[in-house]
């Protein structure tokens, strides 16, 4: 079995996979949502001394599996340093106490493979990640060969959408509560502009329609709220449909996914399901559950680097707050 550890951004979270037939044997994650709500965003310093308390409590339950461990695996790169090193640092004490080498997981791997857990990989695929941290476009052929062909040029989708909440005063994390709120919202009452929409370039931008909605909510009052949210998430989700148009004309998908936290959103499901529908092509999600930054995720990769011999010993881990893929 391998153990996994997820502490990127402010989910503390540990699984346990069983390497042979994949299958999740635990997995437990506790999420600070609450306590950085009233931020409106995460406070590092603040989500670090939380890991600090949650890991050990969540390690604790998993004691009975110790002596069946092969390697502990553990997200040290993208995210937060401050708190990359709680995972890492756990990992490492596990890794000296078991005597067991350590997998260090790329946490953007780790989304993709959030497709694939508990069952077979299928690939090639052509994957959409759209998280807190990363809107990026990714031509994944194998758990070592993938490919960035689109990034975005400033905020990430999901980022934006904590943005806008802040604006309204809504709370964190912006995803869910701004797709509530649209739900009741018109969105043909504001027509904001599509981000790079003459631009020939695939890429994502979204500081632009941030700067337009803060105006719009500057010269309203709350009652508007919904019909700004419905436009905004309308506007930041077209842009996304439009690039990947674009695209889809020289690399028609065959089999495509959306992973991250934001690819909950179901606005964003249908309106990239309508667009593969012209295609063909098969669509692939993660199970609702773990689309949001999560440990079983880390395990399933960590499956993959087990078999690629990825180990590694304690003095090993780097911590890269700012990797790609
Ligand atoms: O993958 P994730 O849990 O963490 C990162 O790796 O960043 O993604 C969290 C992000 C947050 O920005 C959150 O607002 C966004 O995903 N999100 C959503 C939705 N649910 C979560 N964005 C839009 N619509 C949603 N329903
Ligand atoms: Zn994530």
């Amino acid at each position: 079995m391998i153990l996994s550890i997820e502490s990127s951004c402010d989910d503390s979270s540990i699984a346990i996979t069983e390497i042979e037939s994949r299958k999740l044997i635990y997995h437990k994650k506790i999420s600070q949502e609450l306590e950085h709500s009233r931020y409106g965003g995460v406070v590092p310093e603040l989500a670090s001394r939380l890991h600090a308390q949650a890991l050990p409590a969540i390690l604790s339950e998993c004691e009975p599996w110790f002596p069946f461990l092969k390697a502990v695996a553990v997200t040290n790169e993208p995210g937060l340093g401050v708190t990359l090193i709680e995972g890492v640092t756990m990992a490492k004490a596990l890794s000296i106490a078991l005597s067991i080498p350590i997998l260090p997981i790329n946490h953007l791997k780790g989304h993709i493979y959030s497709l694939f857990i508990e069952k077979e990989s299928l690939l090639p695929i052509t994957v959409l990640l759209v998280s807190g941290g990363h809107t990026q476009l990714i031509e994944v052929k194998s758990f070592q060969e993938m490919q960035t062909v689109a990034t975005t040029m400033d905020d990430s989708y999901g980022e934006s959408f904590d943005k806008v909440a802040k604006m309204m005063s809504l709370g964190y994390p912006g995803g869910p509560l701004i797709e509530k709120l649209a739900q009741s919202g018109d969105a043909n009452r504001f027509a904001f502009t599509v981000p790079l929409w003459q631009s020939p370039l695939i890429a994502f931008s979204y500081s632009g329609l941030k700067n337009q909605v803060r105006l719009a909510v500057e010269a309203h009052d709350a009652s508007s709220y919904p019909d700004i949210a419905a436009a905004f998430q309308k506007t930041a989700t077209d842009h996304l449909i439009q690039k990947l148009k674009k695209y889809f004309k020289s690399h028609p998908p065959i089999r495509f996914a959306i992973v991250g936290g934001a690819s909950a959103n179901l606005y964003l499901r249908e309106q990239v399901s309508g667009l593969l529908h012209g295609y063909k092509a098969d669509f692939l999600l993660s199970e609702l559950q773990y689309c949001s930054d999560n440990a079983a995720m880390i395990g399933r990769a960590a499956l993959e680097a087990y078999q690629n011999g990825e180990m590694r010993g304690y003095r090993e881990i780097p911590i890269n707050p700012r990797c790609k893929l």
